[in-house]
């Protein structure tokens, strides 16, 4: 299966006609054909699966001689955000399988394994803490917290790791695992409008997290109840959006309010709770702490006069990541010199530079957008990601 012939296979998994976005959530029937996938390409090329306690799956290429460790991993993932766009994740996935194949045909033997990753639940779009796959096995997540996150049916992590055939108590860090990576190099649609030529290397990732408000008022019918009786949820929650915005601006960070949930959601009623995530990112960790602290303290003098209560939660943090300095020279040197590059986006990359030498590879994006189905790469750059993978393969698993 050619780079296309992969593409065009994956294109049509969980995507809506009518939008063209992409829903792919862990465990969810598109997300699970889009792993099916994974395995028939990794079994074309006589590759050895590895499934991880944590989800995440693995294709092995070993060398001959049957060395295991000091392997060159590559990747990404294979989930979406809700009407994400096509590339963010399969890309890597793609790409990894597709510069296999070249080496392959030029006859190369690597002499250190070479895997391919798919890794569980980058987003956190089902379950709430982005890298969740990569996070469970380089043990930067609390084990026992993540079996009981859950989704917005309810279904905890740990119900549906065991509905798809996995142990939830088995989940955690993966030591034998984690020490038979050399390196990571994760290839990735770059997700804004940095990058000015088809293929550039990573710098560093922003610090960046979640945090989740809780606004508790009080139910009531919105045609009897009187302003002034009032404990409506809604204006703090309101507050709280336009607080985000100008505290990133006094900060120069960014924060975005994406996603809210409102009880019980009728257009007749008052709500009784709101809970509004923060999504904040910026330069530098005091920027992103100040922007969250600043907006927690606005949502809560909002919430005093209609007597709503405010809860504020630390879903996720993620400091500054830099990439491994050695690793993202050698990627410079064996592309001949290419655009180096900081991103406020997050990656598996970032959880598992912790543990691992990690560097990425960025493919241009002409729209400028990710998270949404405009998000763009031309077939030509597409394939100049493929040829630097390739490179930096060959220059990684060489002798
Ligand atoms: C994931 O892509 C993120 O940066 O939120
Ligand atoms: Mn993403
Ligand atoms: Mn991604
Ligand atoms: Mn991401």
């Amino acid at each position: 299966m050619s780079f296309e012939e992969m593409w065009a296979a994956l294109l049509p998994v969980g995507r809506d006609d009518a939008t063209g976005g992409y829903h792919r959530f862990a465990w969810t029937p598109p997300e699970l054909e889009c792993r099916a996938w994974f395995l028939d390409e990794a079994r074309r090329r006589d590759l050895t699966v590895e499934h991880d306690p944590n989800g995440n799956m693995f294709a092995w290429w070993y060398p001959a001689d049957g060395t295991r460790g000091d392997a060159v991993l590559t990747g990404s993932h294979l989930d979406s955000v809700p009407g994400g766009g096509a590339f963010d994740g399969p890309l890597g996935v793609v790409s990894a399988f597709a510069a296999v194949d070249r080496l392959r045909e030029r006859g190369f033997a690597p002499a250190r394994p070479i895997g391919i990753a798919a890794f569980a639940e980058e987003e956190g779009a089902r379950f709430g803490v982005a890298c969740l796959g990569s996070r469970l096995l380089s043990g930067a997540i609390d084990p026992a917290r993540a079996r009981g996150l859950a989704d917005a049916d309810g279904h905890t992590f740990a119900e549906v790791m065991h509905n798809a055939g996995l142990d939830p108590e088995a989940i955690g860090p993966d030591e034998g695992l984690l020490g038979r990576i050399g390196q990571y190099v994760e290839l990735h649609v770059e997700q804004g409008r940095a990058l000015r030529e088809p293929v550039g290397v990573a710098s560093a990732i922003v610090p960046h997290g979640r945090w989740r408000f809780d606004f508790t008022g009080e139910g009531n019918h919105a045609g009897t109840t009187l302003l002034g009786d009032r404990r409506d949820p809604m204006l703090p929650f309101a507050a709280m959006v336009l607080a985000a915005r100008e505290a990133a601006e006094r900060n120069g960070s960014v924060a975005t309010v994406g996603k809210v949930r409102v009880v019980p959601g009728g257009v007749n009623a008052i709500a009784s709770s709101v809970s509004a995530w923060l999504d904040a990112r910026g330069p530098a960790d005091d920027a992103v702490r100040r922007t969250v602290a600043e907006t927690g303290e606005a949502a809560r003098a909002a919430a005093r006069p209609h007597r709503v209560s405010v809860d504020l939660a630390e879903e996720s943090y993620t400091e500054i990541v830099d990439f491994n300095l050695a690793l993202r020279d050698r990627l410079g040197k064996a592309l001949g010199g290419v655009p180096v590059l900081p991103t406020g986006a997050g990656h598996d990359a970032g959880i598992l530079s912790a543990r691992v030498p990690t560097a990425m590879l960025f493919v241009r994006n002409p729209s400028g957008v990710s998270h949404a189905p405009a998000e763009s790469a031309e077939p030509a750059d597409c394939l100049a990601g493929v040829e630097a993978l390739t490179a930096v393969l060959d220059d990684l698993a060489r002798g």
